[in-house]
Formats: structure tokens, sequence, C-alpha cells
């Protein structure tokens, strides 16, 4: 099983580092005439528009980001509104901006180089509204596009080896990625920002879909070639990375799969030309699961658990009380979500604030990879510049005592604009959280498809973070980093990690947005 050979993780992952001489040495330039066009456009298709006056769920962001798991029993469904609102406030249009290279049409997530290399489908049964078929959503013009009438959903069921959340789901939104759309920028690494961008859209649908009242969770394990078959990918350019059930039916037999012809539809070339980048097929290769007896085995369900050294020294996390949480709704504050362009470095964040970002972004995810419940992935590292309560220096926080350990003190501005690519925004920031992991543990666990699980992760709970300090007002912004070097700073107590991720919080300067 090619899943199991996990030397093809490390080949990627190695190879993908970012370095101090790495940057310096890389001869790649931005061909902005070749820039890629930001949405898939299937021509020969009438769309299908959503209706525009969906209601609000009227739920306060924070507890839509931290109340993700309902509970899977009794019959749920979405309706067409429903559906328009996830898909909206997951991948929708929240803002657009002139730019010298174009028009740029900000998303409602974050999404390294504003490129949006990410496409929702919907694989449905009847629902009030929308007949059976699977669709493609279109966020420009919020529209679906039919792409194949009828039931598929046996389809996803078979392909997931019968995973009930996904047998049983009135609707299931594919979520894919498109290689040249972010490697245009990005070049091999976009396989590592496939999981980060859908992490943070992820983020907002399962919010969203809590907040509408709507079980849903994360399913990664799926035969590739049938769900890439039952969307006519090509391959080459754009995979399926996860499933997203939403709501649930009674019904205890899910449809039969039906033949997924090859559809041969036309879509609009999103450049003139494309580059191939062989190290991101090998890795998604590596990392497929070719068979429902794969899919069943593919990531055991025992924690992972990691052991780390007796705290020197822990603050524990004071979360603001409920009666004083925010009451924005997840709606507004997603629509307001914009990454800092730059922070104010002489402002500070409270220990509260702090805690509550903390709190809420990692009290779990509901995904196929964290059972039970409640386990993850990644850890989290933080450098605190500026809050009120809390020694400046490097942390680790321990998750389940809800504390920060204090690794070492000190003044780390100059080194986290090192660690941030030599940027200014994590030296401004108040807090940069660093997304760690022990890869060797994971890959053990879960095959090369625990890599795309621990990226993806690393997404959803940089995603979770962007929305809680957004609903306190503050500001955020994914950052990308010199992976080793990361690791050395942390060190000892993060050696044989790896470095997954990096967010800063800080108190934004002025509101405005532009494409890294
Ligand atoms: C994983 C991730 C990494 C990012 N890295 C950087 C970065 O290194 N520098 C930067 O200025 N912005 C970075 N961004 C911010 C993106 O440029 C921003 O999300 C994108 O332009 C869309 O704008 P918005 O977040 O305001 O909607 C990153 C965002 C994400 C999600």
């Amino acid at each position: 099983m090619k899943n199991r050979d996990t030397q093809a993780t490390w080949r990627y992952h190695d190879g993908t580092k970012h370095s101090y001489w790495s940057i310096r040495s890389d001869p790649h330039f931005l061909d902005w005439a070749n820039r890629p066009l930001p949405f898939k456009i299937y021509p020969t298709i009438e769309p299908l528009p959503f209706p525009r006056d969906v209601p609000q769920t009227g739920v306060a962001a924070l507890s839509a980001i931290a109340q993700p798991l309902l509970p899977w029993s009794g019959e749920v469904a979405p309706d067409l509104q429903d559906l328009a609102r996830i898909l909206y406030f997951s991948a929708g249009i929240t803002k657009q901006r002139k730019d010298p290279g174009g028009e740029i049409y900000f998303r409602a997530a974050a999404c390294t180089g504003a490129l949006y290399e990410i496409e929702l489908y919907v694989v449905t049964g009847d629902l009030k509204g929308l007949d059976a078929g699977v669709y493609h959503f279109n966020p420009a013009e919020v529209s679906l596009r039919l792409l194949r009438k009828g039931d598929f959903r046996g389809n996803l069921a078979r392909a997931t080896a019968l995973r009930p959340t996904v047998a049983r789901a009135p609707a299931t939104i594919i979520c894919t990625g498109t290689y040249w759309r972010n490697a245009w920028k990005y070049q091999a690494r976009t396989y590592r920002h496939f999981g980060w961008d859908h992490g943070t859209l992820l983020a907002n649908m399962l919010a969203i879909s809590a907040a509408s009242g709507l079980p849903s969770e994360i399913v990664l394990g799926f035969v590739d070639v049938e769900v890439n078959n039952v969307l006519d990918l090509d391959t080459r350019r754009e995979v399926a990375w996860c499933l997203v059930p939403i709501g649930r039916t009674s019904e205890h037999l899910s449809p039969a799969p039906r033949e997924a012809a090859a559809l041969g539809l036309e879509t609009i070339a999103l450049s003139k030309r494309e580059v191939e980048y062989p190290a991101m097929l090998e890795m998604h290769d590596a990392s497929s699961l070719d068979s429902e007896q794969e899919v069943a085995q593919w990531c055991g369900k025992q924690p992972v658990s990691a052991s780390h050294t007796t705290a020197s020294e822990a603050v524990w996390l004071q979360p603001l009380p409920k009666e004083e949480e925010p009451t924005d709704t997840i709606e507004e504050v997603i629509q307001r979500r914009g990454s800092s362009r730059k922070f104010d470095p002489t402002k500070s964040i409270t220990l509260a604030e702090l805690s509550t970002i903390l709190d809420s972004a990692t009290r779990g995810t509901p995904a196929d990879f964290l059972e039970p419940f409640g386990i993850q992935l990644n850890d989290l590292y933080l450098i605190v510049h500026a809050v009120q309560g809390l020694r400046p220096g490097a942390y680790f926080f321990r998750r389940q005592q809800n504390a920060l350990e204090l690794l070492k003190e000190g003044e780390f501005r100059a080194e986290a604009y090192h660690l941030g690519l030599e940027q200014q925004l994590p030296a401004d920031a108040c807090v940069d959280v660093f997304f760690l992991a022990d890869l060797n543990r994971i890959l053990e666990r879960c095959g090369n498809r625990g890599y795309r699980a621990v990226q993806l992760e690393a997404g959803v709970i940089g995603g979770k973070i962007y929305l809680a300090a957004y609903a306190q007002r503050l500001g955020a912004t994914g950052l990308t980093f010199f992976d080793d070097d990361v690791i050395h700073f942390f060190s000892p107590h993060a050696k044989d990690k790896s470095a997954i991720f990096l967010l800063a919080i800080g108190k934004p300067m002025k509101k405005s947005r532009e494409a890294f």
C-alpha cells in the first residue's frame, strides 16, 4: 500500500521547506500576464441562482466556533437557503478591490495569496428547493451548476467505506484543490497550502453549519478515484481533498452507487499555459487510498499522545466569562474578517482575549482523523510580545490543562520577524502562534494521508483563531515561515517536530486588504 510508504511525505516535506537561502536562490517570479482565473467556469451550463434573502442564524460567533459537534441523531436536512448560507459564508465573495494585477475578489475565508484554489461541489438527494444531483458552486454569481442529474450519494457512501455520516447525509459538500491556481505563485509548496486553505474555509463551514443547526464533519478517508470520478476531475489539475456531510436523513439505506460516466464538460482555461509540479502529483498519489478496505483502516482511532516535559512555570488561561463574550453573529464576523496588513507594535491584548481565542479554537474539530473527538495533531507554541498578564517570551500551550508553559522569557520580536519569513507582521503582532507536529507519529498512524490531515487541521484551528480574534475586534493573519529555524527556536522542547503553520494576532494599524 503506497499510503504506508511514508518516505514520500518526507521527500515532499523536506523538498518544500523554506530557508533563508532557498528564498534567496529561487529564480521564480510572478508572471502577471499568465495569472490564473480565480474561478472555475463551466461556460455551457446554465447557473441556478441561490435565493438572495437567506435568513441569518443569529448565533454568536464564539459559540458557533466552539460548538461544532451536534448530535448525529434524528432527521435534519438542509434546504436551499441553508446550502446558500453554508456555501456563501465558506467561500463567497465578501469584498473586492482593484489591484495593479487586476481586480481581487476577497472571500469569506483567508487564503494564501488570495488565489482561492479551493472549489466546492455539492452531492445531494432531493432537497426542499433542489433536485438530486451533483452541483458545482460558483462564488462569483452565488449559483450552482448541475453537473450530473440524479442521486450520487451512494457513490460517496461506498467511497468512504460506508461512513455513517456520509451514508446518511442528505447532502455532502466535496472540497477540491486546483494546483495551478495557487502554484502560479507558490510552486510545489502549494500542496501544503491545499491543507491550510481548505482548513480556513472549513472552519467557517463547520461554524456556519453548527449555527444553522446542521451536524457536519470533515471526512478525509475516501477512495480518491471514486470521488474524483463523481466530479469528473482532470486529476493532473484538480483533486478532491475532503468531504463534509451536512445533516442527517432517517433513511436506513443509502442509495445504490451509480455509473459515473465521463462528462467531458468544457471549462474555461485558467491561464494561457500552466506549469505542472511533479512533487505535488507524487505527494498526492502517495497519500491516495485505493480501496474501501484501505479507507476503513487508514487512520487508527487511538489518540496521538505526545509526551511533554513538566511545566517549569504555567499560566492558566482565563477566557472571558460567557456573559462578557461579544455577541456579534457568525455571519457578521465572517463578513468583516480580513487579514491584518499591519499591526500596531505599541498595542497589547489582554490575557482574557488570548485565552478566549485559544480556548474556543481548540475545543475539538469533528473529523474522521480526530477520533475520539477532541484529539489534536498539531501542538501550539507561542511567541508572546504584548499580552497583559503574560511575560514576553516563548510558550507551549498545554491544551489538556488549558495552560501556557513558559519555555523561555524574553523579547523576541527580532526572532519573530526572521521566523515569519522576514516580515514585519509577526514582529509587530501581540502574539504569534506556531503550529508544530510530530510528523513521525502521525505518519505512523495514518500513513502519507496523515500529512493531508495535519496540514488541514492546522488550517481549521487557524481559521477558528481568525474568527475568534475578529469576534473580539482584534486582527489576525496567517503567515509562512522558515521551517527548520522555527524548530530550532522552540527546541529543545520542539525537538523532532516539524513546523506546519503560523498565525499572528494583534491590533491592526488600519483596515486595508491586499494579497500577499
Ligand atoms: C495559511 C496562510 C498563510 C498566509 N501567509 C501570509 C504571509 O506570509 N504574509 C502575508 O502578508 N499574508 C499572508 N496570508 C494572508 C493572505 O494573503 C490573505 O488571507 C489573502 O490575501 C486573502 O485576504 P483576506 O484574508 O483579507 O481575506 C496568509 C494567509 C493564510 C491563510
